[in-house]
């Protein structure tokens, strides 16, 4: 592992290893991928502004999301069917956030279920990301599976009463190989995602299944079934931001999916400031993914307010390149760039990096 020293390695060593429909469907934004780009551009935009003489012997990256602690600020985002990247699939993540002392989001659609997870990685703290079906029974069952398993919060994607035109899986007719299922269902609902109808074999597996109609009484509906905590995750908007809280949402996670539901949407970076100053005074957690892939953009993010980010694609890349392992070595390299960080920029622990630290690009333009 000693060969790759930042994310991009591994995304590069990652996207040379994979089958091309598993490839393409892990990398693709949605459409013309204009979001997909932004989402890196934006942090590039801003400018750490660090202190000097500041005695930085000792660095501290622990910090706390919902309550729960973790060794550095930097979890993993749900990502759908993960044993395509590599046998061992989610449970290789989850083994990795644990042995990393961080978070680890399942996606409903995975491909190891939440019972795998639970026991391949006990001490972890996991998070289970939602999907709502148009059953709710099928919905309920999800939710008390994972509470049953010690799961310790409910992450409601809002973004997606469909999924996104990726203009490759279309292309591709990306489907989900044959030896592989939808490990959290039972039937129809663990293999439609393989029908052959022509197209995304992912759009076609949505169609029909999850809830087009959901409103936000979908929260109270959640509330009522489940002791978890709730955080939405795809808010883009201060004024939706709100409207989870006053829902009764205990956490907000900002996030654009990775750039794949719709194109032309604000890089989440850009649009952080604004949610977290709406929601400043109901003192709830706001988090943030999308485009980061360094030590710095963790940093930027939290000096701009997130109390901690979460990464997709490298993760996938991580797992891709050497599974668990892999994994664990991404973490590696974000936890080395953000300990850098800390010390250059003189603010040894998570809890000195004030808004102050970070600045937009145009400060200076004016020169
Ligand atoms: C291949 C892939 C699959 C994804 N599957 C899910 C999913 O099942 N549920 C979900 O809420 N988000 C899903 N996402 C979005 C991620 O949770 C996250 O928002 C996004 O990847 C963050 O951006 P990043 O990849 O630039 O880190 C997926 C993203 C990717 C790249």
């Amino acid at each position: 592992m000693e060969k790759y020293i930042c994310v991009k390695d591994l995304e590069n060593a990652a996207l040379d290893l994979l089958p091309k429909a598993t490839r393409d469907y892990y990398k693709s934004g949605a459409t013309e991928e204009q979001t997909l780009a932004e989402n890196s551009t934006a942090f590039r935009r801003l400018r750490i502004r660090p202190k000097c003489l500041v005695n930085v012997e000792r660095t501290d990256l622990q910090t706390r999301a919902l309550g729960n602690y973790v060794s550095m600020p930097v979890g993993i985002s749900p990502s759908a069917m993960q044993r395509m990247a590599h046998p061992d699939g989610e449970l290789a993540n989850v083994k990795a956030a644990e042995a990393h002392g961080t978070i680890y989001i399942l996606s409903t659609i995975a491909t190891s279920s939440i019972e795998e997870v639970a026991q391949a990685a006990p001490k972890a703290t996991k998070w289970f990301q939602l999907y709502i079906y148009n059953d709710r029974e099928v919905t309920k069952s999800l939710v008390a599976r994972a509470e049953k398993a010690g799961f310790k919060a409910l992450v409601l994607t809002v973004d997606t009463p469909l999924f996104g035109i990726r203009r490759a899986d279309i292309r591709n007719q990306f489907t989900l190989p044959p030896h592989l299922k939808l490990a959290n269902f039972d039937g129809h609902l663990s293999t439609k995602i393989q029908s052959t109808k022509g197209g995304s074999g992912l759009n076609n597996y949505v169609s029909g299944l999850f809830d087009k109609s959901l409103t936000w009484d979908a929260i109270k509906w959640l509330k009522s079934i489940t002791s978890m905590p709730i955080i939405v995750k795809g808010i883009l908007r201060p004024d939706d931001a709100v409207k989870a809280i006053e829902a009764g949402c205990s956490g907000i996670l900002v996030s654009n999916h990775g750039a794949r539901q719709l194109d032309g949407v604000p890089a989440t970076i850009e649009v952080l400031p604004e949610i977290v100053e709406a929601v400043k005074k109901y003192n709830t957690e706001v988090y943030l993914d999308g485009g980061v892939t360094t030590g710095t953009d963790v940093y930027k993010a939290l000096a701009l307010g997130a109390r901690m980010v979460f990464v997709g694609r490298p993760a996938l890349w991580g797992l891709s390149v050497g599974g668990q392992a892999g994994v664990q070595k991404m973490l590696d390299i974000f936890r080395t760039e953000l300990e850098y960080t800390l010390q250059i920029a003189g603010t040894p622990s998570i809890s000195d990096i004030t808004r102050d630290m970070v600045c937009h690009e145009s400060v200076y333009c004016k020169l």
